[in-house]
């Protein structure tokens, strides 16, 4: 099974499905999309993909589920009715456990979460990660495969960690968002409007970005932390609204944590008083 590329069927032709399913087309696998509606199907024709045949649901080795969460487990049961004997059943929803997928007898089953942000079919997914999670060794290899065909590096996350690996993915993007929405806000109280605010910040995330691409957490931070300077820190917290003050002092707290043993003992206690004991 690992060593031919398996056929699989990608169920529901939106962002991800669409992502997977052109990626894997584009490296020659057998693929083809399950739409639910003749909206759907023009969709998936549209982007140059193959609709699913009964015939072909009837081969596939691999059903990737690409719905909404909610759906998973109806979809799941429609699926293990429809596929051939012994295909396998693959979700790709970061939250869910494989219970999400039933019990269905025979058949492998697994979850393949691709680490990436995608708001079209179009966008690439390689150079990303992908979290995969599955007790089936055959299928283990199966997806080991795509994401290399992908090129998508692989995490293995076991089912009893599932919740902190997905809290950690949801705080490195949509918390990221969050993150700056708090920034924009203080440049509001500075008389920056928003539109100019985000346009001035979102060059400086990056820079941030690709400083800890080079050089890892610690030595890509800077800031007033970084410096030791309380008087510095003390200002901003001052100068803010407690909402995001309180942003401001837990990530500022995860800053010292970070660098807090480079830093004169001095700055470190001046920095510890003001940012833990209130
Ligand atoms: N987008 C991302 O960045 C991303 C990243 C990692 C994981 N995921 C996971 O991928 C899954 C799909 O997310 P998405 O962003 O691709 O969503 P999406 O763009 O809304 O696409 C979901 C597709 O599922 C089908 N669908 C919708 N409601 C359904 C239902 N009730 N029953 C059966 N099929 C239904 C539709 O396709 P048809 O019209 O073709 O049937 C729809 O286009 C989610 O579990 C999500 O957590 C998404």
């Amino acid at each position: 099974m690992a060593a031919r590329r398996p056929r699989i069927v990608v169920v529901g032709g939106g962002r991800l499905g669409g992502a997977l399913a052109l990626s894997l087309s584009a490296q020659r696998w057998p693929v083809s999309v399950l739409s639910r509606t003749q909206e759907g199907r023009g969709r998936v024709q549209a982007l140059g993909l193959k609709p699913a045949t009964p015939r072909e649901l009837e081969q596939a080795r691999v059903a990737l589920l690409c719905v909404p969460e909610k759906a998973v487990p109806e979809v799941a049961r429609e699926m293990a009715r429809t596929l051939g004997r012994g295909a396998a059943l693959v979700h790709c929803a970061g939250a869910l456990s494989l219970q999400a997928l039933g019990t269905p007898r025979g058949r492998p089953l697994g979850s393949f979460h691709p680490l990436c942000a995608v708001s079209d079919p179009r966008d690439s997914l390689a150079g990303h990660a992908v979290a995969i999670s599955t007790r089936s060794r055959t299928l283990k290899a199966v997806l080991r495969q795509m994401a290399k065909g992908l090129e998508l590096q692989v995490l293995e996350v076991s089912e009893r960690h599932r919740a902190a690996y997905h809290a950690g993915a949801v705080l490195s993007a949509g918390g990221a968002v969050a993150l700056m929405s708090a920034a924009v806000e203080a440049l509001g109280q500075a008389g920056i409007p928003g539109d100019a605010a985000l346009a001035a910040l979102l060059p400086l995330m990056k820079s941030s970005v690709r400083g800890m691409e080079a050089r890892g957490l610690a030595r890509g931070l800077t800031g007033p932390v970084v410096r030791g300077d309380a008087g510095v820190v003390g200002a901003h917290l001052a100068a803010l609204s407690p909402e995001v003050a309180e942003v401001y002092r837990l990530l500022s707290q995860r800053a010292l944590r970070l660098i807090g043993s480079r830093l004169p003992p001095e700055a470190l206690d001046d920095l510890t008083k003001l940012l833990f004991e209130r």
